[in-house]
């Protein structure tokens, strides 16, 4: 059996992709399994925590004993996420959330003869992770960054600029890491230093992140 060092904790984990509709058969996404986030929930779980997970669009399983909340958009993200924040020790946003979605989805099937598909007006969506950041107090908030050319630096910018605790930083660009792998390699980078990681599975990433979250 895990230790069961994270009982009495409330965790909210972010995982997955968003689906920005541009009209009812066609969305804005990316290429997030939901794994990594998956993971961070499965092993909090079974380290005593009670986790909501946060889930975009996947049809991968849920693990047991995870509350799941179920979105398909940015702005259903943020309004879940706030939500289960209001109660939670801990936030962890694993999601790659839209930057940008459409700024008037169309109602019906958008015909390539007559409408406009080539030009596609976007607005900016809202940084959950920068909001619960804001609103975090006294708790931990832990972000990702995905990058794909000078990873630590990017992640170093993106902690001071969303205000998180810590930002694990992947890089996107290995074919054994990131977007859909079932490993990561990861750096974790804090105002305190960063740490480079070897390649781990994605729940033995979680492992350490949650080690990390602990000591916090
Ligand atoms: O799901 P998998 O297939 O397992 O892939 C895992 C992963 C690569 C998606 C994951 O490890 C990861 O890196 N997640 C963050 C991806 C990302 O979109 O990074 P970003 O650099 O764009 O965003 C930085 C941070 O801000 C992230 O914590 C993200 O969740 C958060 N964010 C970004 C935009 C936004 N509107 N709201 C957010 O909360």
């Amino acid at each position: 059996p895990a230790p069961q060092d994270l009982a009495g904790k409330r965790i909210v984990i972010t995982a997955g992709p968003t689906h920005e509709p541009i009209d009812p058969v066609r969305f804005i996404g990316n290429r997030s399994s939901g794994k990594m986030g998956i993971a961070l929930a499965g092993e909090a779980a079974r380290r005593g925590a009670a986790v909501t997970l946060v889930l975009g669009p996947t049809s991968l399983d849920v693990p047991c004993g995870v509350e799941c909340v179920r979105v398909q958009t940015a702005a259903e993200m943020l309004q879940a996420a706030l939500s289960a924040f209001q109660t939670a020790d801990a936030a962890i946003c694993a999601a790659a959330v839209a930057d940008y979605t459409p700024a008037a989805p169309a109602d019906h099937k958008l015909k390539k003869a007559n409408e406009r598909l080539d030009r596609i007006e976007l607005v900016e969506t809202v940084d959950i992770l920068a909001e619960l950041s804001r609103q975090k107090g006294e708790r931990c908030v832990i972000g990702f960054a995905a990058e794909t050319d000078n990873v630590v630096e990017y992640a170093e910018r993106k902690l001071a600029r969303k205000g998180c605790d810590v930002i694990i930083a992947n890089d996107v660009s290995r074919t054994d890491s990131g977007f859909g792998t079932d490993t990561n390699k990861a750096w974790i980078v804090s105002t305190t230093g960063t740490q480079e990681l070897p390649v781990l599975t994605k729940p033995q990433l979680a492992d350490t992140i949650l080690d990390l979250l602990q000591k916090l």
